[in-house]
């Protein structure tokens, strides 16, 4: 019998992790045999963990929350879009022995924004909502699409003006502000990447920031609408989106890096939307 090779997700917490799932039906529908297990790994543990995780023959790791900083750190070389990030969710182990680190979670979200939801980022104004990991992930390949401008507001607001200016070298309008400096802008994009739906909250938002027809996005997801999402129904989102296309996308990515293969990403996001379906409906 062939032993299939071994993939993981680390985190912690990690046991609602869907990525499990999402790489199975990636396997399955691109005919790879892979083994994919989510493994709760604490930051303490995260070194140890992922030399003997290596050691015993995986071939490929994804690292989430809280140990994205630790897995660019581990790589032996990175992606420029990993680099730029600070931060790696995918590590892949090369052929001469060495650990590539690389980051997904930025072409996931443009990816699932322009091919999914048909948004286009060009030409458009973009408000990032907070300046954390998260939202350094993103800032690289939004820019790439070439929006007019690019606010970034945090609740600490030297920690939006500090993010801003490592991304003005080339010439890019970004700034950066605080909640409170929004009032009288508008935007055609609003992105959460604050962590602060994961704890039920909302991020102090002026009324009127978003345009006629423009859209919002939450990085996180949840079985229920998050309060970001319901912000964007109730200030009159033509989309209010949460970041489960952006999952799966940025799964998609990793996956094409370990295999060489791209899968289909629509069916999963179709399967995985229907599996949480019948809650989010209940409760728009
Ligand atoms: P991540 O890797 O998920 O981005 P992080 O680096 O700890 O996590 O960053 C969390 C971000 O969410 C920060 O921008 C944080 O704001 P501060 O820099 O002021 O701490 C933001 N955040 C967390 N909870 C929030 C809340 N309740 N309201 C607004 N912003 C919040």
């Amino acid at each position: 019998m062939s032993r299939k090779d071994r993939y993981a997700v680390f985190g912690n917490p990690i046991q609602h992790s869907k990525s499990p799932r999402i790489h199975a039906l990636f396997a399955r529908q691109t005919g790879q045999a892979i083994d994919y297990q989510a493994q709760q790994v604490s930051a303490e543990c995260f070194t140890a963990a992922v030399g003997q995780f290596f050691a015993e023959g995986g071939l490929g790791l994804n690292c989430t929350v809280p140990l994205k900083e630790l897995a660019w750190q581990y790589a032996t070389h990175k992606s420029q879009r990993a680099e730029q990030a600070k931060a790696v969710n995918t590590l892949a182990l090369q052929a001469d022995g060495t650990v590539l680190g690389d980051n997904t979670d930025g072409c996931g979200l443009v990816s699932d924004l322009t091919g999914n939801h048909g948004v286009a980022l060009a030409g458009i104004n973009i408000l990032v909502l907070g300046a954390g990991g998260a939202a350094r992930g993103i800032i690289t390949p939004l820019l790439e699409q070439n929006p007019t401008t690019i606010v970034i507001a945090n609740r600490t607001t030297d920690k939006a003006v500090a993010l801003a200016e490592q991304f003005q070298s080339g010439g890019s309008s970004i700034t950066g502000c605080g909640f409170g400096d929004l009032h009288g802008q508008q935007f055609g994009l609003i992105l959460n990447a604050t962590s602060a739906s994961l704890s039920g909250q909302l991020p102090p938002l002026p009324l009127s920031i978003l345009t006629e027809q423009g859209c919002c996005y939450d990085l996180a997801y949840s079985n229920t609408p998050t309060p970001f999402v319901r912000w964007g129904w109730a200030n009159g989102a033509a989309k209010s989106l949460d970041g489960l296309g952006m999952l799966v996308e940025q799964a998609a990515e990793a996956f094409f890096i370990w295999r060489g293969v791209r899968p289909d990403s629509r069916p999963v996001i179709e399967a995985l939307t229907a599996e949480r379906c019948g809650t989010y409906r209940l409760t728009q």
